[in-house]
């Protein structure tokens, strides 16, 4: 099967949802493992609760973020994963991993990039005041939010919602649009051609 280890730090929302995809045999891949930052996230508890296993580490054991890159590198390779999904993974990437996984890590950001990158991206977008905003789905490279783009699903910020419900309307946008395009990368129907990321038999 196609293997892929999701890394998460915060709720796991995003995470429930690719294992709810997997488990109904509508995700095309196997999510093989949970990487993640914070031995106190809710996300934890969602993997145990799936049985998923969990490689937990404490970022402030080591002196660098290429050590404990390193060693979730060998992890990934032991277990031979196809596809790093980033959920809610709030820590920056180096080259350790993103080089080695370059092309083969995806991130999904609350907004429509190039908008709004970086952290509380709902927020940003609620006070600027934009009326259209989304959730986007690109590929990993060494900058904030400044991949490729693979697909993007749009919001619109109507006139009697709050900061709440637009966080609800991206949640399901996110729900909806981050198992497809995992399904997409387990058929092989993703093909990268610089910044251009074509989807074979279309989105
Ligand atoms: C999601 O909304 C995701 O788009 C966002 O964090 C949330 C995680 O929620 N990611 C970023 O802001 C990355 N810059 P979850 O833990 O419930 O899936």
């Amino acid at each position: 099967p196609y293997r892929i280890a999701v890394f998460a730090s915060g709720q796991g929302s995003n995470f429930q949802n690719l294992v709810d995809w997997a488990n109904d045999g509508k995700l095309g891949a196997e999510i093989a493992l949970l990487v993640c930052n914070k031995a106190q996230a809710p996300v934890v508890e969602r993997a145990r609760k799936a049985g998923i296993d969990c490689l937990l580490f404490d970022p402030k054991a080591y002196a660098s973020r290429g050590e404990y890159e390193t060693e979730i590198a060998a992890e990934l390779a032991n277990r031979g994963i196809d596809l790093i999904v980033l959920a809610g993974y709030m820590l920056l990437l180096t080259p350790v991993l993103v080089d080695l996984y370059a092309g083969r890590m995806i991130n999904i950001h609350p907004s429509l990039l190039p908008s709004f990158p970086g952290v509380n991206a709902i927020g940003q977008a609620w006070n600027y005041g934009v009326k259209v905003t989304g959730v986007t789905v690109h590929l990993v490279d060494g900058g904030m939010d400044s991949g490729a783009v693979i697909a993007q699903q749009v919001v619109h910020i109507d006139e009697d919602d709050s900061i709440q419900s637009l966080e609800d309307k991206i949640h399901t946008a996110e729900s909806e649009l981050y198992p497809k395009v995992v399904s997409w990368f387990a058929k092989g129907r993703v093909h990268i051609s610089g910044r251009k990321i074509t989807v074979e038999h279309g989105i």
